[in-house]
């Protein structure tokens, strides 16, 4: 359909039918509850309101899944409904659609653009084939708080990192061809714009209260360079931030993303967040509350209907509001043309099939399963297995279980699962692999002959995810009376935990002799893992997130401000009397089979200007036999400044491949930009002085510079 015709659509419509463009409801009313087949991902609201004619202005629907689910509710919509504009069907894809994909915390520890770009792109092929249209994610929110059950949903916590790996997605869902979504494309939903990640004390849905400063510097940065790849829709988040619900923000939704940061497309409240603007006490009803929200730039009304209940009254009330409205449902119409909607509103039930699970997507579910593990701990050498051990006894809760896809899997089953038990038979025919729940489970003359234990622990995936706030990050009692019990027995053992965030290990991690970090690595978990252990692979992922010692050393970040007493031994100093200084694990850590060296590292100058990048330039060695990529972090340390600034902050990373038994030679830059920081009157600046440059390691700079 041309612009003209579009133009002339929006023309023909209604009031109402213009507000039902912009409200999104579950499916069940079109065709009656099918489970499994819609999903619910917050609470139920009224409906008094979608009576039979209202209900046939809806615009888009959320969580129906399956070419034919979806196709039987726009049949029943198109059926009935006055203009036949076809519905959007929009889903949460959060770490794949049937193929599961490790959780993007996970992810994330790959440092991949292009691993995630690959996995968004498999993720949109699934869902368009179900007949879904728009994805809600990447979620971009900077996370400090491994209390808070969403930061498995996240990139971490450095604002650049997730910036990237973000817009990697948004590129990858969309297949943006010729300045269209290709045909096996998905429109993306970047969220939760913003700061949903600050809520205080990790607790989700709280509040969030911030400094200017810390918001433009850290929060807002990883939605900015996200934006950068164009999403057809941004989600506001649920929080209030520094007193407005942002549901019901001009200044953040109208002015900081709209006019600050150039997004033009559509905004969507959160599930019921317009609704719940009576719970901040903000809105005395359902009508000041739709006002508030759309008055503050929110387009699209999920699930709660408040918007179809009062347009009216709203209307009269701030006629000037038709003018965003007529813009909005444009938006909404032009999608639906881009999507080919119009001239093809159902999905090919006869193709889904062989585009769910397909090989490639399975082998790419591998490989990024395989890039995501954390090697946390290796002591002499304990993995990998060694020809030697013949006889693995595998144990604990994650030894044989298929449910090793992580929270909001969307339509993964666990029958398609690879345990890690059949994974380590298929990577190994010749290895004996025993596997049990608990040690007394295993009989007696197989322990005796067990020349090698895996221990498996971890946080159940149903304990992270939305609504998944906790307050103790430690590992059940249960499972460190097994790590001990199998340290009793005298074999050689590594441990293998499973989680949705970092946990706390302080009190159990002198019994880890080794320690491979997996996360939740989705459909091939047993297959990527299995590789790592018995190394066909090697591990090679770095921690995006630092690991606290303690459940109460949260929140816990690698770029904190300087302070005037530092933590040290002294107790006048920043630091907790019953805890060690600094994270278990820290941001950027991780271990490889390799052993890499680096060398030759040289400075292009010792001067950076305006017209003038320092280039940093070094060599690694890899004398081992595994080809892998090796993750190199640069940070900058800035001497003195009017402000104060983070006691370090990356600057650059890059993701190099290092073929075994080769070496390669790294260039890295830091430009003018890089030094640069948002003084105490948010104004952009760079001074003169000392910067010290760091490559992977905190404590030793490599290089100083100065401007
Ligand atoms: O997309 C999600 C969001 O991240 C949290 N609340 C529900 C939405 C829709 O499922």
């Amino acid at each position: 359909m041309d612009n003209d015709r579009l133009q002339e659509l929006l023309a023909s419509m209604t009031l109402k039918e213009k507000f039902g463009q912009l409200s999104q409801i579950t499916g069940e009313l079109y065709v009656g509850h099918v489970d499994d087949e819609m999903v619910e991902t917050g609470p139920a609201y009224p409906r008094h309101i979608l009576d039979e004619e209202t209900l046939y202005t809806i615009g888009s629907v959320i969580g129906a899944s399956s070419a034919k689910m979806t196709n039987r509710i726009q049949e029943e919509y198109l059926k009935r409904s006055r203009l036949k504009i076809p519905l959007l069907f929009m889903h949460d894809a959060i770490h794949g659609y049937k193929t599961i994909f490790p959780i993007p915390l996970g992810l994330s520890c790959s440092w991949d653009d292009r691993i995630a770009e690959r996995v968004a792109e498999e993720t949109a092929s699934e869902l368009r084939a179900a007949g879904i249209h728009v994805n809600f994610s990447p979620m971009t929110d900077l996370v400090r708080d491994a209390r808070w059950g969403r930061v498995m949903e996240s990139f971490g916590e450095d604002h650049y990192l997730s910036g990237n790996l973000g817009r990697a997605m948004i590129r990858g869902y969309q297949k943006i061809r010729d300045g269209q979504i290709s045909p096996a494309g998905v429109a993306a939903c970047l969220k939760h714009f913003a700061a949903y990640g600050a809520g205080i004390a990790g607790k989700d849905y709280n509040t969030v209260d911030m400094s200017m400063r810390e918001f433009y510097e850290y929060y807002v940065k990883s939605y900015e360079i996200a934006l950068q790849a164009r999403p057809k829709f941004v989600m506001s988040s649920f929080n209030s931030f520094n007193g407005v619900p942002v549901t019901s923000s001009p200044e953040m939704l109208r002015e900081i993303l709209r006019r600050q940061y150039g997004f033009e497309d559509l905004v969507i409240s959160d599930w019921g967040a317009v609704s719940e603007l009576q719970r901040h006490r903000v809105a005395r009803d359902g009508r000041e509350a739709a006002e508030l929200a759309l008055g503050a730039g929110v387009d699209i009304e999920m699930v709660s209907t408040h918007y179809l209940e009062h347009y009216e009254a709203i209307i009269e009330k701030r006629p000037e509001l038709l003018k965003d409205v007529d813009a909005a449902v444009l938006k909404v119409l032009r999608l639906k043309n881009e999507l080919g909607l119009f001239e093809n509103p159902f999905a090919d039930e006869a193709a889904e099939d062989a585009v769910l699970l397909n090989s490639a997507s399975l082998a790419l579910a591998e490989e990024a399963g395989i890039r995501s593990c954390v090697l946390l701990k290796n002591e002499n050498e304990t993995l990998p297995l060694r020809p030697e051990h013949r006889n693995v006894v595998l144990v604990g809760p994650y030894a044989r279980t298929l449910e090793l896809l992580g929270n909001w899997a969307c339509k993964g089953s666990f029958g398609d699962v690879v345990t890690l038990e059949e994974g380590l038979r298929q990577a190994d025919g010749s290895m004996s692999v025993a596997a049990f729940d608990k040690l007394e489970d295993c009989p007696e003359d197989l322990l005796a002959r067990c020349d090698y234990f895996v221990v498996t622990v971890g946080e159940h995936w149903g304990r992270s995810g939305e609504g998944h706030s906790s307050v103790k990050l430690e590992l059940e009692e249960e499972q460190k009376r097994l790590i001990r019990a199998v340290k009793d027995t005298g074999r050689p053992y590594a441990c293998v935990c499973f989680s949705g965030r970092p946990l706390a290990l302080q009190d159990i991690i002198g019994d880890m002799p080794a320690l491979l970090w997996c996360w939740y690595p989705g459909t091939m978990a047993g297959s990527a893992v299995a590789k790592l252990l018995t190394g066909q692979a090697t591990p090679s992922g770095k921690l995006t997130m630092s690991f606290p010692r303690d459940s109460a050393q949260t929140p816990i970040y690698y770029n904190e401000f300087s302070t005037g007493r530092p933590a040290n031994a002294s107790s006048y100093s920043s630091r907790y009397q019953d805890c060690d200084i600094g994270p278990l694990f820290p941001f950027g850590h991780g271990l490889n089979y390799a052993g890499s060296t680096y060398s030759d590292f040289a400075v292009s100058s010792c001067l950076i200007t305006e017209n003038e990048d320092v280039k940093v330039t070094f060599r690694i060695h890899n004398p081992s036999r595994y080809d892998y990529s090796e993750i190199v972090i640069l940070y900058i340390e800035d001497a003195v400044s009017r402000v104060v600034r983070p006691v370090r902050e990356m600057k650059a990373y890059r993701v190099v491949p290092v073929p075994a038994k080769g070496s390669v030679n790294v260039e890295m830059s830091v430009s003018l930009e890089d030094l640069k920081y948002l003084d105490a009157d948010l104004r952009r600046t760079v001074e003169p002085g000392e910067f010290r440059i760091y490559v992977n390691d905190l404590e030793r700079p490599v290089f100083t510079i100065e401007h």
